[in-house]
């Protein structure tokens, strides 16, 4: 194997176990998913196109990839994969369906699941239906290296609760002013709760890498002087025409149109993503299950 390649190799297994591993020749410690919440304060800045092209992106990367759709209004993963599920989150609380039954596959080895209106049915689950939805969720830690979250826009509870639950968060903006400012709004609602949270800032449909790099370092500069948050940076992608076809194609661009800027561009941002990836949870707070169970906390059922 090249070094570079058993580089990768390394930082893969970091982001499966939370941090890159040193070479101790001990034996690896559990594998478990990291968990991703992808979010924004407006809505209509392109969360669902990153997150379906960041994973397929992460799994070309060889990395195994879950979506899982948490938007509660329009749930749209499968339009963009062109793909109808059969099952949604509901078949796993209610029918007594296991997880490998729920999940779709989707393209390029990436398998995702829609929250439908599961993810508000999970605060009424009993404590037996409960064990075995997060004896459910722990299998994917087995299974998975990634979790991406795609979540509506907004500060409502459901969606903080996925944010502040998640490993890492990616919050998505674009240059218009109102988006500028409700990403803020978010960050400040974030920064109440736990202003150490890693929180990575992806600029969307921008004109140029100097009006990302503009936006980036005005909202990490209030960031860090009004709420004392150190905000991190993932990167940008620009306006792309081929991103506006692809979805009307049902299509992601990153297989329809793979040598445009905005593939490009989401293909280096998996590999900031992965290289970048900072030390998980303790040992029983990581993964999916991990998540799970924070995830219900918020929702105040106990788990
Ligand atoms: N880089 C880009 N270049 C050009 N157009 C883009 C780009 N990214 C997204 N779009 C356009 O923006 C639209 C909205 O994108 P998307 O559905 O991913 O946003 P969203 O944040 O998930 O929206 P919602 O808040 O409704 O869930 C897409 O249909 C696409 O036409
Ligand atoms: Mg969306």
């Amino acid at each position: 194997m090249s070094d570079q390649a058993e580089n990768l190799r390394r930082i893969v297994d970091g982001i499966r176990t939370g941090g890159v591993p040193e070479q101790t020749g001990e034996p690896d410690p559990p594998r478990c998913a990291k968990v991703i919440t992808i979010t924004s304060g407006k809505g209509g800045v392109g969360k669902t196109n990153v997150t379906v092209n960041l994973g397929i992106a992460l799994s070309r990367m060889g990395l195994r990839v879950v979506i899982l759709d948490v938007d509660f209004g329009l749930a749209n993963i499968d339009v963009l994969f062109g793909v109808t599920p059969k099952h949604t989150l509901v078949d796993l609380i209610r029918d007594e369906r296991s997880i490998f039954e729920v999940l779709t596959n989707g393209p390029e080895n990436v398998k995702f699941l829609s929250g439908g209106s599961g993810v508000e049915e999970l605060v009424r689950l009993d404590n037996r239906q409960l064990k075995r939805f997060v004896g459910n969720i722990a299998l994917l830690d087995k299974l998975y290296d990634i979790i991406l979250i795609d979540t509506g826009a907004g500060l409502s509870r459901n969606v903080m609760s996925f944010i502040m639950s998640a490993d890492e968060v990616i919050l998505v903006t674009t240059p218009e002013p109102t988006a500028i400012t409700d990403a803020y709004a978010l960050v400040k609602m974030v920064s109440r709760r736990d202003a150490k949270k890693t929180i990575r800032l992806l600029i969307n449909k921008v004109e140029s890498s100097r009006e990302a790099d503009e936006i980036f370092s005005k909202l990490t500069t209030v960031a860090e002087k009004f709420l004392s948050l150190k905000l991190m940076k993932l990167g940008y992608i620009l306006y792309d025409e081929s991103v506006v076809r692809a979805v009307k194609q049902q299509r992601p661009f990153l297989i329809g149109f793979p040598k445009t800027q905005a593939s490009r561009q989401i293909a280096e941002l998996a590999s900031v993503l992965v290289s970048g990836s900072t030390a998980g949870e303790s040992d029983d707070g990581r993964g999916a299950k991990g998540f799970f169970q924070r995830l219900l906390s918020y929702f105040g059922t106990p788990a």
